[in-house]
């Protein structure tokens, strides 16, 4: 009998098991489907996810302009270990907005806690409905425009596009409405893209001023340490990225980014100067320079920063 009761015993024990883990299963299973449902309903954002494994909204993104020193910029910026940045540009809030913002979440890389996440697109500046698309995604966004000389700009833009299209027309004869009155074509978009207080006017509708960073593209070349000092206060970053970073190469009579050992070639500002600068008549700048003076006062006045682009004028 004491076998019997020993064999009972077991069995017994057995089937408690049993009844115990179909219990933990069952248990499980309602976890998960509370779990499941939650997520359906797009609560599963609130959860905490790990924090090495998150793609974040830009916090900060380089708005502008087209040839002002955006790339550099960005290219400066990386070398600074809590900032993370999309490697092409975007586009989200001027041509592919429709796609939707989990979209562009997706196309930024995964940070860590306490990394900053950024992109650039130069033609945000210009586009009409950049401003309220990025406010609606956050209204804290921090705004980088890079801006510099609008007539060095505009030759410079009209170089790149020539090089790429060589049977484009003379600067002049797209820089003119009228040739004879003197009248500028400002739907010519590199004339356009200059009118920087046009622009600033339609951004300022949404941001206030203490969401904007105006960076010297001038000082990016001449000072770009110092230059990158303000992004990085801006930015609430530490200072990382100094003047032990950049080298000036009297060649190309540019700064450089020293890189470590045996890395690529060395990453310099000034890269389209070597191609060859159309001639473009004096006067036709000077008309043009004329046609400047009047907006870049105003924006002188909107952004409080003289940047000194009619001082030898
Ligand atoms: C340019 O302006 C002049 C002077 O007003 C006028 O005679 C001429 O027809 C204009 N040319 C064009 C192409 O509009
Ligand atoms: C400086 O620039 C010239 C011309 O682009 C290049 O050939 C040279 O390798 C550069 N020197 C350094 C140290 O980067």
């Amino acid at each position: 009998p004491q076998q019997r009761q020993g064999v009972g015993g077991a069995a017994f024990n057995f089937g408690h098991l049993k009844v115990q883990s179909k219990l933990s299963v069952f248990l499980t299973m309602i976890i998960l489907f509370v779990y499941l449902f939650y997520c359906l309903n797009g609560f599963c954002e609130y959860l905490p996810t790990p924090v090495y494994d998150r793609k974040k909204f830009p916090q900060a993104i380089i708005i502008g302009v087209k040839k002002g020193g955006t790339r550099a910029l960005l290219e400066f910026l990386r070398i600074h270990p809590d900032v993370r940045a999309v490697g092409a540009e975007p586009h989200f809030f001027d041509r592919f907005y429709d796609k939707g913002l989990d979209w562009y979440r997706n196309l930024m890389p995964r940070t860590l806690d306490g990394q900053i996440t950024m992109e650039k697109t130069p033609s945000y500046f210009i586009t009409k409905e950049a401003p309220r698309r990025v406010f609606s995604m956050s209204r804290h966004t921090k705004l980088i425009v890079v801006v510099r000389d609008p007539v060095t700009r505009a030759v410079s833009d009209y170089t790149q596009t020539v090089s790429k299209s060589p049977g484009l027309p003379s600067f002049k004869n797209l820089a003119f409405r009228n040739a004879t009155t003197g009248l500028i074509d400002t739907s010519w978009s590199a004339v356009r893209i200059g009118i920087y207080a046009k622009h600033l006017e339609n951004w300022l509708r949404y941001f206030p001023l203490s969401s904007f960073l105006f960076v010297s593209g001038e000082r990016l070349v001449t000072d770009p340490a110092g230059e990158m000092g303000r992004v990085q206060d801006f930015l609430g970053l530490k200072r990382v990225v100094t003047d032990k970073h950049f080298y000036f190469n009297q060649t190309k009579g540019f700064p450089c980014l020293k890189k470590p050992e045996g890395s690529s070639r060395p990453r310099c500002l000034g890269k389209s100067k070597g191609r060859p600068h159309p001639q473009i008549p004096s006067d036709v700048l000077l008309r043009l320079r004329d046609f400047y003076r009047p907006f870049n006062l105003k924006f002188y006045q909107m952004t409080g920063q003289n940047f000194g682009w009619d001082d030898t004028a």
